[in-house]
């Protein structure tokens, strides 16, 4: 019995890590959500989806608004401070969202 729980603890802990590791954190995402939709699906028409774009495509847009390469104010703030791997686990997590909102 006792090594049936701890293998059940050792799933769940393991199952839990791993959804974390897939997740770029959520403070990482909370602000963009703001503008580009909870579900990387935009409200505001003047601003691009993002949920089941390109990986490549993101992580290179990104990358250009932080070097100034695509002019954009508000994406310029938005990606100054994030390190090349915090971009690439954004743009991870929106290419693997799917391209229709939720019913
Ligand atoms: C204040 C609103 C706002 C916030 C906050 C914001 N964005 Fe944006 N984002 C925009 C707008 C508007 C555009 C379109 C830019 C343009 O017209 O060139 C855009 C464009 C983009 C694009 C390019 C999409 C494409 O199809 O070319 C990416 C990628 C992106 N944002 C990611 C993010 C991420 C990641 C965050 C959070 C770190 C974020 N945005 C936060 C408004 C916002």
């Amino acid at each position: 019995m006792r090594f049936v729980l701890a293998t059940i603890v050792l799933a769940l802990t393991a199952s839990f890590a791993l959804a974390q590791e897939r997740q770029p954190r959520r403070d990482l995402i909370i602000e963009c959500m703001a503008c580009h939709g909870d579900d990387g699906i935009a409200k505001d028409r003047e601003v691009p989806h993002l949920a089941g774009q390109n990986y490549d495509y993101l992580l290179k847009q990104l990358r250009d608004f932080q070097r100034g390469r695509r002019p954009h104010k508000e994406m310029r703030v938005m990606s100054r401070l994030l390190t090349d791997f915090e971009l690439a686990e954004i743009a991870d997590f929106y290419a693997r969202l799917p391209r229709e909102p939720k019913p």
